[in-house]
């Protein structure tokens, strides 16, 4: 019997995805199809006074466009568009509702044809009238008249004394902007109309079942009325854990006509949509001579709309991660006339973190110290700002096995010191957090004589891999072939879970297996011993084991009975199981992944153009399930986080209110030219406390940190700080 867990196993949807055979919510059909376009607002801020559709319904094809004023009822209360995922505060954005504008390009009709190119044709002839009023969109405008939130964290001590009274101090003033999450899939929905009235949606989403929950509480309709689909996603890194506007918009469409129709966002309306909020942020680091921090002070501000209050924990990141008698923080946001922030791939944790780990490596070069040493100085093997424990914490060996690869010892500390041919060469480290998060998430599995099982899940997969290590989990829970295992899930009628973010799914839905395995395993044993003379007559099911498509005893292997038999002597062809399996925190242990970066910039001297040949990240994240999937979750992470450092940047138009790079032309993203060495290492950590299965998920840490170990090691090559992101050319140059 050989073991999927820990194997590098393909993805069991890849030959799905890359046939075409995966199906995405903007290509799923239905007889008589409508297409629709959508009417952005070309102001930022104030009143539509006159919306002129009578042009637009003379286009041939037209069949109807929805505005504010005509459209289908929808709840009347903020509570009704409360998504899962929603802010505490505030009330969300409604799209079509009144004749309010709170951003620029946001959706106010709604054009509806027989297809896609009449709809486009015609929502350009839509003509607007607008009673503007004076927007804000620049958070340096708004620094005043940022607003405190709850308070992230208790302070530790008299932060600001302990800091005045530091041997060594640095401080600084770390900005990163509005990023977009661009993932390559637009958003998009398909809603089959049938005739009886009920939906079945095909959206993009990161969540099902918080889709079908919202869309039954905003057009009042029966949970039996409405089944949200996602099987697959073209990747969502946090854009698709709210309900997006597009998805209400087709089934408004749906509802006014009572037929199918499609909504698929441009490219361009993917930036009319939630980002990760730009970030000012203030840091201070106190120290003595030998590097032991007396003081870790971090302010933020971040960016919200005028309707919601989005936030995370900014900066209660600098107050966990390293030892320090005293540390405080601050968290203000900024009222823009933008669209909400969301979650964007390791929210809070990839802007707080670039700020941190550049700030400690300022204070490295201020204290004459390497900065592996300082950290390793500074190590903590509690969260600093419970007193908690780690259930794991390995960071220690990430340092280790990092530098080793990475070659750390061959630095010069001298900025400017190592040089190439024309080029400057630098190397920087940063550290990555993140939190190992589980939720309550229900598992079923139908289990047939011939020994194929299906295991259903509402979660969905956002391209992490979900699939794969599910089907890897299964087969060796129920002891059977990875082809004989079946997944669903994408589908709000399957169990219950929650969106799939926070890197929460791979742990939760993963134990949930393994406790629905075992109650299926019971079960047969069950019906094995229906059958007096069973060679596992007697056998209590602790003492059984799946294995090899039998039902054995694990003490003695001669005692066994094939799944086949035991299903024969119940008289059954098939068994299902179901079950919810929560984690209940013990309150007594900090549950984090953490990472240690290394990079390699090399800078032309001359011109200021910045590569990065290679990036070491050592990671400590639990038990790996898949070695290929988690090496391949950390490397996007890696990439992303050489694009937050040298090339991501959302650009607004302030005079507008417009954001003027929304495509993927102008708004950089590493490409394949940018991209050399990328190695990842997985330092072994096991985790007996955080989950029986001790996994702790790698969606995000992957993300963590990279951006300051890159500038780290601009500065180390160029002797040049840069402290707003990203850092191109031009300020090398200044
Ligand atoms: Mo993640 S930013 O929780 O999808």
């Amino acid at each position: 019997m050989t073991f999927h867990i820990g194997t590098p196993t393909s993805r069991i949807d890849g030959r799905a995805k890359v046939t075409g055979a995966a199906k995405y919510a903007g290509e799923y059909g239905a007889p008589d199809l409508v297409h629709a376009a959508i009417v952005g607002s070309t102001i930022a801020k104030g009143r539509i006074t006159d919306i002129d559709i009578s042009e637009a319904m003379d286009v041939d094809g037209v069949i109807t466009i929805i505005t504010h004023k005509n459209r289908p009822a929808m709840a009347d209360n903020d509570a009704a568009y409360k998504d899962d995922v929603a802010p505490d505060e505030g009330a969300p954005f409604r799209p079509l509702y009144d004749d309010k504008i709170m951003f620029s390009d946001q959706p106010i009709a709604l054009v509806l044809a027989e297809d896609w190119e009449t709809a486009r044709f015609a929502a350009a002839r839509v003509r607007v009238k607008y009673r503007q009023e004076p927007h804000v969109t620049d958070v340096f405008r708004q620094r005043e008249t940022a607003f405190a939130l709850v308070a992230p964290a208790q302070p530790r001590g008299d932060a600001t004394k302990a800091f005045a009274a530091a041997d060594v101090r640095h401080q600084g003033e770390y900005y990163v902007p509005i990023e977009h999450h661009n993932p390559m899939e637009p958003f998009a929905t398909t809603v089959q109309w049938d005739n009886g009235g009920k939906i079945t949606v095909y959206d993009k989403t990161q969540g099902v079942q918080n889709v079908q929950r919202y869309l039954c509480s905003v057009f009042n309709m029966k949970p039996d009325d409405v089944r949200v689909m996602s099987p697959f996603m073209g990747g969502g890194f946090g854009s698709g854990l709210r309900p997006q506007y597009q998805v209400v918009l087709a089934v408004l469409g749906a509802r006014a006509l009572k037929r199918s129709v499609r909504v698929v966002l441009t490219r361009q309306q993917m930036y009319s949509l939630g980002y990760r909020p730009a970030m000012i942020q203030k840091i201070q680091l106190g120290a003595k001579a030998d590097g032991t921090l007396d003081a870790i002070t971090h302010d933020a501000i971040t960016v919200t709309s005028q309707y919601e209050d989005f936030h995370r924990n900014e900066t209660t990141w600098s107050g966990l991660l390293y030892k320090s008698e005293t540390a405080k923080y601050e968290h203000k946001l900024a009222r823009l006339d933008l669209p909400t922030a969301c979650d964007m791939r390791a929210p809070s944790a990839t802007t707080a973190l670039y700020a941190l780990e550049a700030a400690m490596d300022e204070l490295a070069v201020a204290l004459k110290m390497d900065p592996v040493e300082l950290r390793l100085h500074c190590y903590s093997d509690r969260d600093q700002i419970t007193g908690l424990p780690y259930s794991s914490k390995n960071l220690r060996e990430c340092y280790r096995q990092g530098a080793d690869a990475f070659g750390w010892s061959k630095r010069n500390p001298e900025p400017r010191s190592m040089r190439d041919g024309a080029d400057l060469v630098g190397y920087g480290m940063a550290s990555g957090i993140w939190e190992a998060l589980q939720v309550p998430i229900a598992v079923r599995i139908g289990l047939t004589a011939n020994g194929h099982a299906q295991i259903s899940c509402a979660t969905s997969d956002i391209g992490t891999g979900t699939y794969t290590i599910m089907a890897q989990v299964a087969a060796d829970a129920l002891g059977l072939p990875l082809d004989n295992i079946d997944i669903k899930l994408g589908d709000s009628t399957l169990p219950q879970s929650p969106v799939e973010g926070g890197s929460w799914i791979a742990a939760s839905v993963s134990n949930a297996i393994v406790n629905t395995s075992n109650a299926v395993r019971n079960e047969l044993l069950r019906l094995a011993q229906t059958d007096p003379n069973s060679p596992l007559a007697g056998v209590s099911p602790d003492e059984t084991v799946l294995t090899n498509g039998t039902i054995t005893s694990k003490k003695d292997p001669n005692r066994a009975v094939s799944i086949a038999d035991a299903m024969r002597h119940g008289n059954v062809e098939r068994i299902e199981q179901e079950k919810t399996t929560e984690f209940p925190n013990d309150g007594k242990h900090a549950h984090n992944t953490h990472s240690a970066i290394f990079a390699e910039v090399r800078v032309d001297e001359q011109l200021g153009v910045i590569r990065v040949p290679r990036i070491v990240s050592a990671v400590a994240a639990g038990r790996i399930l898949n070695p290929k999937t988690a090496h391949s979750q950390v490397m996007g992470g890696m990439i992303w986080g050489m694009g937050v450092a040298l090339l991501e940047e959302t650009l607004i138009d302030h005079h507008f209110g417009r954001i003027m790079n929304a495509n993927i032309a102008e708004y950089h993203v590493p490409v394949n030219a940018d991209v050399h060495d990328i190695d990842v290492i997985f330092v072994d950590e096991q985790d007996d406390i955080v989950n029986p299965m001790g996994i702790k998920g790698l969606g995000e840490i992957g993300i963590v940190g990279v951006a300051a170990a890159i500038a780290n090691a601009v500065y180390h090559a160029t002797g040049k700080r840069v402290r707003d992101l990203p850092i191109t050319l031009d300020k090398l140059q200044s």
